[in-house]
């Protein structure tokens, strides 16, 4: 598959995309036909077929195909075959109401209250249920898109976006370079634009995007600082898209338009360091992609790795260190809890679902592993090997294997053994590096002077602390709290009130261990606002622990439910044990 063309209509009354794509596909292998029948197969998910044409130079022809059985992890093959000059296909087709990677939202599910919204999420396999296609990312096409939505609101994609064009209901894309099929994003709503640069801008529902556009205003020196280290921004504008909270992650990189969630819309750009996540996913993972969702560690490892170094540029080591610390953390909760052969960076994904490999094993084990590297040979010479990795395999789909073999050949000084333990091994080797924080240091012998009883909360010595000392603070205190431990530092720091969805999500949690009722409210009020899964999914799982947790939990869920997208329903479902 080589490129497609999408012509699709927005209804939003029906909850429905409806119309055609047409893929175009280079023939591989000329011998094939001299075998038999020569099929297309195509990966699709709860998909309406009305008709599949071979197109040739001489017009389109409608032509058979098969619909396959259903594989609840993989949807339903579409073949096609094809006569012999075919090269190609066009599927006319509309997809379901329920379709898992769309979410449509009601007005009242907006900011502005007054227009329907609705967005793709592709990543990992979920493009096959609004687009026939391979749907693999060891596969890149380019594509172009008309899109018609009711009058007035406006269509973006992972394409040339004309902040400019009229809302007439009618918009044309373009993606010029190939890309894998979970990267194909689209999204319609009453969107506003800002610019934040000659190259960047922002994209949100009116109200939210003055204050979208003030928490990223260091978009541009982000794109400077990543192509100092790691060569030109290959893509033209960047562009974010602020979606409503139901949003199911906290970022998606889509090329040129990367989808991010409000809930880091803190105020002081404390949690910009998702920004920095995204962009760096211009060169890991859009520009040099995981070839299985196997390999994911090779987009989402290098991406945390250089989302650090972002934020070093930036905001100093300082804060760099900090967040490292923090990942190394939440890390080591995931191992304490999954199997060994889920430790595993080069991870087994046989017959699973590959969201399912979705922990912070890829992301904090593998920049781990990349910071071991550079320490091993020095920051110079891993900067320009790096470099050198990206422009060697750009545009390209690689595995874990080209990567091995890529650091044997370019990076002498990497330990053969060594690699082979880093990602095929569970766990951490002992050469793992070792972030350390003296802020955080810091935050640690506060909090021992209150659990010791030699310091009352209030007279904490907290006036510097950020976003991270804060959820260092709370995620390092040791649980069960008591009540009057818990009374004190709401009384003392207003947590319960905290606009802060990290620093919420933390105390959160402490507040559900503990049963602190004074925090009911906005328990309730953070699930039936928030559909980001994973604010959300720890809370949940809190609940139910007890039997009156169990309770709460499915009676906020049967409010919340309605408002998360399907992804964030898949998972909390069976969590908290839903029957429909
Ligand atoms: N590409 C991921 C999101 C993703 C991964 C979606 C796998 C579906 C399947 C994105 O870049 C990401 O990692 N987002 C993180 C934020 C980041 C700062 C760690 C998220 O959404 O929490
Ligand atoms: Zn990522």
């Amino acid at each position: 598959m080589k490129h497609l063309d999408l012509d699709l209509d927005v209804d939003f009354d029906e909850r429905r995309l409806r119309g055609s794509v047409t893929l175009s596909f280079d023939r591989v292998d000329a011998e094939a036909a001299d075998a038999g029948e020569v099929v297309l197969i195509l990966d699709t998910r709860e998909l309406a077929i009305h008709g599949v044409d071979c197109v040739g130079p001489s017009g389109s022809v409608e032509t058979s195909y098969r619909l396959g059985g259903v594989d609840p992890v993989l949807g339903a093959s579409l073949t096609i075959p094809l006569s012999p000059d075919t090269t190609q296909v066009r599927v006319r087709y509309e997809t379901s109401p329920d379709a898992s990677g769309l979410q449509w939202l009601t007005p009242e599910q907006t900011a502005g209250q007054n227009h329907p919204l609705m967005f793709t999420q592709s990543q990992a396999i979920h493009a096959r249920s609004w687009i026939p296609l391979q749907d693999s990312p060891g596969v890149r096409v380019t594509y172009a898109a008309r899109v018609r939505t009711p009058l007035v609101l406006r269509a973006v994609m992972s394409a040339t976006n004309d902040p400019t064009a009229p809302t007439a209901g009618d918009y044309v894309f373009e993606m010029v370079q190939p890309i894998p099929s979970y990267l194909i994003a689209l999204a319609v709503g009453d969107l506003a634009f800002q610019p934040l640069g000659e190259r960047t801008g922002v994209y949100a529902e009116p109200s939210v995007v003055a204050s979208a556009a003030q928490e990223f205003e260091d978009t541009e020196p982000m794109i400077q600082a990543t192509e100092r280290l790691y060569g030109p921004y290959r893509w033209g504008r960047y562009d974010l898209l602020v979606l409503p909270p139901s949003f199911p992650f906290g970022g998606m990189e889509n090329p040129r338009l990367t989808f991010a969630t409000p809930t880091i819309l803190a105020g002081d750009k404390s949690l910009v360091s998702l920004v920095a996540h995204e962009l760096a996913h211009s060169w890991s993972g859009n520009l040099v992609t995981n070839a299985t969702w196997r390999d994911f560690w090779l987009n989402e490892g290098f991406t945390t790795y250089i989302e650090r170094r972002i934020i070093e540029e930036l905001y100093g080591r300082s804060r760099g260190e900090m967040e490292a610390v923090l990942g190394r953390q939440v890390l080591q909760g995931d191992l304490d809890r999954l199997d060994g052969p889920d430790e595993v960076l080069h991870i087994d994904l046989t017959g699973r679902d590959p969201d399912d490999g979705m922990t912070h094993v890829p992301y904090e084990k593998g920049a781990l592993f990349l910071r071991h590297l550079e320490e091993r040979v020095g920051r110079t010479r891993f900067d320009e090997f790096i470099r050198d990795y990206f422009e060697a395999f750009a545009f390209q789909s690689i595995t874990t294997a080209d990567f091995v073999s890529y650091v044997g050949e370019h990076l002498p000084g990497a330990n053969a053994a060594d690699i082979e333990e880093w990602i095929h091994r569970p766990g951490l080797p002992t050469s793992a590096p070792q972030p350390e924080s003296e802020a955080l240091y810091r935050v640690e012998a506060q909090s021992l002077t209150w659990q010791d009883g030699s310091t009352v909360a209030a007279e904490l010595d907290t006036g510097v602390w950020t976003t991270h000392e804060w959820l260092h603070f709370l995620t390092t205190l040791p649980e069960p709290l008591s009540l009057d431990q818990l009374s004190e530092l709401d009384a003392a720091f207003t947590l319960t009130e905290s606009g802060n969805s990290e620093i919420a999500h933390a105390w959160l949690l402490l507040a559900i261990h503990a049963g602190y009722s004074p925090a009911d409210s906005q328990l309730e009020q953070y699930l039936t606002h928030i559909g980001r899964r994973k604010l959300i999914q720890p809370l949940y799982e809190a609940l139910v622990a007890t039997p009156t947790g169990r309770e709460r939990a499915l009676a906020i869920y049967r409010r919340a439910r309605p408002g998360y997208h399907p992804i964030s329903v898949a998972t909390i479902d069976p969590i908290v044990g839903w029957e429909s």
